[in-house]
Formats: C-alpha cells, sequence, structure tokens
C-alpha cells in the first residue's frame, strides 16, 4: 500500500522549544574523565577539556546540558569541586562505587557548557544533600551581591554571575537505587520546600521536580503529591525512561518489531504525564502551565565495558533515537525540554579513547534533528502499511513528524522506515503550500539494523545527503528500509 503524509502548514501543535536537543553529563565512567575532560592529553586543551569531543558536541548544537548527576548527584558535595586542585578532596562515590577526584566541578562544567554554546543545567542533592546546601550552591553561581559564596566565587576566578537558569531538585527519587530514596509524600514535601528558598535566592532560576523515573502504577501519585504540596512552585515536570530492544533489561532479544513498537509506549508516558498535570492543573486552578521536562532519555542496555557503562548502539538504536525526537515534536505543546543521557561514553553517541573517538550510530539522527528542526510543530497526518507484534495491531511502518521554519518558510518531514526489509513509496502531499525548489533529503542508513560504528568501522551508518526535484504539491519517494530520512524544503 503507498505511504501517504498530508501536511497542512496552518495545522499547527504548538513551538517547538529548542531544549528539547539537551544533553546530560555525569560523573559517570568515562563520561567526565577521559571523556570530555582530560588533562595532560595531547588532544586536550588548557582546560583539560578534549578538543575533537568539543568540536563534534557542537555540531548536535545542543541548547542544554544537565549536570552532575544523575545517581551521582545524590551524594554529591558541590563545594568538593570547586577551588585550588591540590585541596579538593577524593571521596568515595556511592552511587555507582567509584572513587571521585572532583578534579572537575561546578566551573568547570561552566567553562565547558559556554565552550558547547549550552545553557548549564544544575541538579541539587536532595538525597543525602539538605537544601541549606542547594540554596548556598546557587548563591555561589549566580549571587552578584557582596556576599560570602560570592566573594569565593570570585576568589575562584569567576568575576561575573554564572547565571545558571535551570535547576533540578533530586534526581530519581522515586528509585530504590538511589541515595536518600523518597516515599511520594517525603518528596513533595522536601520539594516545596528546597524550592521555597531557592527562589527567595535567586527568584529567576526555573526549578525542575524528579517526578517519575520508575514507571509503577505508583507514579501517578507521586504527580499528583507533587502538584497538591508544590504546583504553584514547579517550572518542569522531569521524567526519565530508558528503553532497548530486550524485554528483560540486560541483553538484546533481536525483536525488531516490537522494539520498533516502542513509539507506543512513549506516545501513553507523554500522554498520561500530560493528563495528570493537566487534571491536577484544572483541579487547584493552576495560573501556569508546567511543561514536561524528559531529562534522561535514551536506548540502554546496560554494558558493562571493563567496568564501565558503555553501550555500542546499532542501527535500530538510531532509528529509536530518531522515533523520541518525533514523539517530542508531536508532543511539543508539552514536552519543553529533553536531555540524552548522556553525551559522552556513557551511553552516548560519542565513544572516545585516548588517541580519538568515534561517532556512534545515534549520533546522526540527533545531529539531522537539531540541525534541521524549524521553529513550530506541524500536525501531520500519515497512512499506509502496517505491522503488528504480540503487543500491538496495525501500527504504521511510518512514524513521522514534521516542523516548519516560519520566517525561512522552510518545512522539515521527519521519516522513520520501521520496515527491516522493505522500501516504502511514499507520498507527500502539501494541503496548503507547494514545493519552492528541490528537496535535500538526509538519510540515515547502513548495511542492516544491527550495524554499528566502532573505532574499526567507523562510517558503517551514516547519513547521505541528495537533491530531490520537486514542483506543484507532492512529491513521491522510495523509503530505503530500516532508515531515518529528514526532507528538508523551501516552500510557498
Ligand atoms: O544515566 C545513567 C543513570 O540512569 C542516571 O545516573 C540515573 O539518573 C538513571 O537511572
Amino acid at each position: 500500500m503507498p505511504n501517504r503524509v498530508t501536511i497542512d502548514t496552518e495545522r499547527t501543535i504548538a513551538p517547538i522549544d529548542r531544549n528539547l536537543f539537551g544533553g546530560f553529563a555525569e560523573h559517570l565512567g568515562r563520561c567526565i574523565y577521559g571523556g570530555i575532560f582530560e588533562p595532560g592529553s595531547p588532544l586536550a586543551d588548557e582546560r583539560g577539556l578534549r578538543t575533537d569531543v568539543l568540536a563534534a558536541l557542537q555540531r548536535l548544537r545542543m541548547p542544554v546540558m544537565r549536570y552532575p548527576g544523575g545517581n551521582f548527584v545524590s551524594g554529591y558535595r558541590w563545594r568538593d569541586g570547586v577551588g585550588p586542585l591540590e585541596e579538593r578532596p577524593t571521596r568515595m562515590e556511592l552511587a555507582w562505587h567509584d572513587l571521585e577526584p572532583n578534579s572537575f566541578g561546578t566551573n568547570e562544567f561552566v567553562d565547558f557548557c559556554r565552550a558547547l554554546g549550552s545553557a548549564p543545567y544544575l541538579a541539587v542533592n536532595a538525597g543525602d544533600g539538605d537544601m541549606r546546601e542547594a540554596r548556598d550552591w546557587l548563591e555561589y553561581c549566580n549571587g552578584s551581591k557582596d556576599t560570602a559564596f560570592v566573594k569565593l566565587r570570585k576568589q575562584h576566578g569567576y568575576e561575573a554571575p554564572h547565571g545558571v537558569k535551570y535547576w533540578g531538585i533530586g534526581n530519581e527519587v522515586d528509585g530504590p537505587w538511589q541515595i536518600g530514596f523518597k516515599t511520594a509524600e517525603e518528596y513533595a514535601r522536601a520539594y516545596a520546600e528546597y524550592a521555597k528558598v531557592m527562589k527567595w535566592t535567586d527568584p529567576s532560576v526555573m526549578l525542575l521536580a524528579s517526578a517519575v523515573s520508575l514507571w509503577q502504577p505508583s507514579w501517578v501519585e507521586r504527580v499528583q503529591l507533587l502538584m497538591e504540596h508544590a504546583a504553584s512552585q514547579i517550572d518542569y515536570m522531569a521524567i526519565h525512561w530508558y528503553v532497548g530492544n530486550d524485554a528483560k533489561r540486560g541483553y538484546r532479544d533481536d525483536d525488531f518489531a516490537s522494539y520498533m513498537a516502542i513509539s507506543e509506549k512513549m506516545e501513553d508516558m507523554l500522554s498520561a504525564t500530560e493528563g495528570i498535570i493537566r487534571a491536577m492543573s484544572s483541579a487547584l486552578k493552576l495560573e501556569h502551565d508546567i511543561p514536561i521536562a524528559v531529562d534522561e532519555w535514551n536506548v540502554w542496555y546496560r554494558v558493562h565495558n571493563e567496568g564501565k557503562l558503555e553501550e555500542v548502539y546499532n542501527l535500530e538504536d538510531a532509528l529509536v533515537v530518531a522515533m523520541h525526537f518525533n514523539a517530542f515534536i508531536r508532543h511539543a505543546h508539552s514536552v519543553k525540554m529533553a536531555n540524552i543521557a548522556q553525551i559522552v561514553n556513557v551511553i552516548a553517541p560519542i565513544l572516545t579513547r585516548s588517541d580519538g573517538m568515534v561517532l556512534q550510530t545515534i549520533f546522526h539522527p540527533f545531529e539531522i534533528y537539531s540541525r534541521t528542526c524549524g521553529d513550530t510543530a506541524l500536525d501531520v497526518h500519515w497512512s499506509g502499511d502496517t505491522f503488528s507484534t504480540p503487543e500491538f495491531d496495525a501500527l504504521r511502518v511510518l512514524d513521522v513528524s514534521a516542523t516548519l521554519d516560519t520566517k525561512a518558510r522552510k518545512i522539515a518531514v521527519y521519516l522513520v522506515n520501521r520496515s527491516e526489509s522493505a522500501s516504502s513509496e511514499t507520498t507527500i502531499e502539501l494541503g496548503n503550500a507547494r514545493f519552492a525548489g528541490p528537496v535535500t533529503s538526509h538519510v540515515v542508513n547502513g548495511p542492516g539494523v544491527k550495524a554499528s560504528n566502532t573505532f574499526e568501522t567507523p562510517g558503517s551508518v551514516g547519513v547521505r545527503e541528495h537533491s530531490l526535484a520537486a514542483t506543484g504539491r507532492s512529491l513521491t519517494l522510495m523509503l530505503e528500509p530500516h532508515s531515518v530520512t529528514a526532507l528538508v524544503c523551501d516552500i510557498a
């Protein structure tokens, strides 16, 4: 059956927040040390930042970067990571059972963000930390009055405030694995108190509540209680998820169709979260919107490489990353931030060695979406071939989203062909516009769904670009099996 995608540039969903293309760096494995920071390496600059990694990350155009964890933050003392290097203590790190030398901390992170062009987003310790520590950290970073913490920052070489706008209160506090795990009631109360003193310290900050990472029935009560206790102090409701081609965590199942159907789970988690926020906002007569921040998401198999959590991704994982962006674009009315976890080595689009790095398969869809995404999400209608899995019936083979660049009058149409073996003949129809010139097609693909990029085969999965002639209102093309295609074109 031919596939048909209908686009009307006046049928919009919402403005797209660029923060959908955010990142996350944690003190975990080789993300910081040996990833972004490697003093003494011939590849590092005078600050110790790996220049090859910086250049690759710049291609991803991440507008916001979350730090320092993750589970790590629930045992972190920010003061250990500022000031003269020789005075910084090495600590036992209990979240990941490692040693933390603290040679990279707040100021190094802010420098890294400036080099990248990302806004820093700090998560505070709501595990074994307290609100005093959180508020002091905020004052150290953002304060401009003549206080002890501001003097300390200046002594450390940072005269001007860092102006950190985004602050998360805790991380995955709903998980028993977390240092300082909290019941729904405990976190809702703690959130309200942290938020109060943090907003008093700097009223301009945006606060993120750590709502859901454990998708068990109690998540509904967590969001509800948070809203009851603190709705007026919540700027974002943060949720996390990780997915994989695995029925059980930790190994690949090779059930390609079920893996491709993960889009339904993402839809479900987003729609359900939207629903409960909306229901509670209405009940509480809340005067501001609470958007969703998916501030950790990715494919994750929990593979250990010499004791470090490092994944080698394949093409099917890249399709799933593209489907995440399609879901975020389709939910642009509610999802206003998303942070891929993480950026280097640990669950990441980039893998390093001391002498170089490799771009993983998932790097490519991220780069294309981030580079070509417009400012407005379009409400696309599409129909065509279907597939079924033990769990779902008649899912569309294509997974689609589209955006409009309102100033440049450009549309970008993103199509994931979830067939492992068949090309999909697809017609794009513009309802109220016509193509005004050739269409640039960016295709992510490789020899098969298990193809990976490694140091030995760095270009196995890559991007090809071509130009397609298009006139009038419709364009028909063949979408390759197991591929992501981004069509970018001027319209009139
Ligand atoms: O990103 C890796 C870990 O996944 C984070 O530390 C934690 O928040 C989540 O469980």
